[in-house]
């Protein structure tokens, strides 16, 4: 029984005329969520100085949005920052690994665009070189998956890189197994969650990474700007903010200036700034607990997997892996090849339809289909009915 979006529809802000479907990509953030963000940024508003006053509140305030994300994502409040965007966490680490020429970054053909520009920056900056493993198609174990990953692994490989759910293919990796062998072999590993928060359990310490970043905005359905840099503690001395301000200290003498560590401090002030979304995530937690999420993405992820099934039966297209290492509220359907800019105009100016579609290494279109609990069944039957329509498909043999 599909529960959501009849109740759930109302509580976002997105516009009723589209047919929103793509979640993933910046995430949507229920109004309950988005008063309480307002509030807080009103609070600001109302006496900057007392509420920017570290001993007036706000170490405090900032403190409790650690211990409640902590609690979701399986962490100690310590080992965790508040950060803009997964992007920045994720630079913070890039930037602070001391690499050397010819020391080898390890990673997939799976990742990020914007993550692959700042492997680049890296190791144009340091000499050292980036490696891309091509991950077996369709995934359909992990030790395969593992196993691509451990041939290409050499003396020289310093850091492993790899998505927890990949963002063109929407992919779950089961990266247990790498992190775990990486670290045996004293190789840094360096995890993207931007997709994972409130979309798939974590348990951050029990994963064992070295440097695990993810965004609050999307999944978990907090404001925009709530983000985590999770580093494990016996690495935090090594990590360098992109910015250098108040809250860093040459010594590293604890507590930090502003009350938390001095990995904290260092990282969460930046300057001037404007905290509100941090300070809500606690309240987009509160709002999943109060609309049991947990069910409402179960029903989630049944309409995105029947959805890719009635696709595929069109196009005949084999999914990119086996069901358990798709992510659940998103799945990367393969259309026959055709250009994914025109797809995705036509699929916005003809039906209303906001998705995303990427090419695929020239062998698939891929539309990325995202199921949140605003969703509902007739807008999976217009996606797959405007697909049907644009791409001239009659059902496959
Ligand atoms: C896998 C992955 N990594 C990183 C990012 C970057 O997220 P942000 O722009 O919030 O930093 C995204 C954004 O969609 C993503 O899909």
């Amino acid at each position: 029984m599909i529960l959501s979006s009849t109740r759930l529809a109302p509580q976002f802000l997105l516009d009723p005329e589209v047919t929103f479907l793509n979640h993933g990509s910046f995430g949507a953030c229920p109004k309950p969520v988005f008063d309480a963000y307002q509030a807080w940024q009103l609070k600001l508003e109302r006496q900057p100085v007392a509420f920017l006053d570290p001993d007036r509140g706000y170490a405090s305030w900032m403190h409790d949005s650690r211990k409640a994300l902590a609690a979701v994502v399986g962490a100690r409040p310590d080992d965790i920052v508040g950060v803009l965007n997964a992007t920045v966490g994720l630079n913070i680490v890039a930037q602070s690994l001391p690499l050397q020429p010819g020391d080898e970054i390890l990673t997939t053909d799976h990742e990020y665009a914007a993550l692959e520009k700042t492997w680049a920056y890296v190791a144009r900056r340091t000499g050292a070189l980036v490696r891309v493993v091509e991950v077996p198609l369709p995934l359909v174990s992990e030790e395969a998956y593992t196993q691509a990953l451990l041939s290409a692994m050499t003396p020289r490989t310093r850091v492993l890189f790899l998505s927890h759910i990949t963002s063109p293919t929407a992919l779950l990796f089961p990266i247990k197994a790498a992190v775990e062998e990486a670290r045996q072999r004293g190789i840094w590993t360096v995890i993207d969650g931007a997709h994972t928060p409130g979309h798939i359990p974590l348990d951050l310490t029990a994963l064992g990474a070295d440097f695990y970043a993810g965004n609050c905005h999307k999944w978990l359905m907090a404001p925009k700007g709530s983000a985590f840099l999770h580093v494990r503690t016996e690495l935090q001395d090594i990590i360098n903010p992109l910015v250098i301000s108040h809250g860093w200290t040459a010594n590293r003498v604890e507590p930090g200036p502003f009350g938390g560590t001095s990995f904290i401090d260092a990282v969460e002030f930046q300057g001037t700034r404007d905290p509100a979304a941090w300070l809500t995530v606690p309240d987009a937690i509160l709002f999943r607990q109060n609309n049991d999420w947990d069910a409402v993405a179960r029903d989630c992820q049944t309409m995105a997997q029947e959805t890719a099934a009635r696709v595929a039966q069109f196009t005949g297209l084999e999914p990119f892996s086996r069901a358990e290492f798709c992510a659940p509220q998103m799945v990367a359907m393969p259309v026959p090849c055709t250009d994914p800019i025109v797809l995705k105009q036509d699929l916005l100016s003809r039906y209303g339809i906001e998705i995303p579609c990427f090419d695929w290494k020239d062998a698939y279109t891929i539309v990325r289909l995202s199921v949140q609990g605003y969703n509902t069944c007739r807008q999976m039957d217009m996606l797959v009915e405007a697909l049907i329509d644009i791409l001239n498909l009659t059902k496959a043999a």
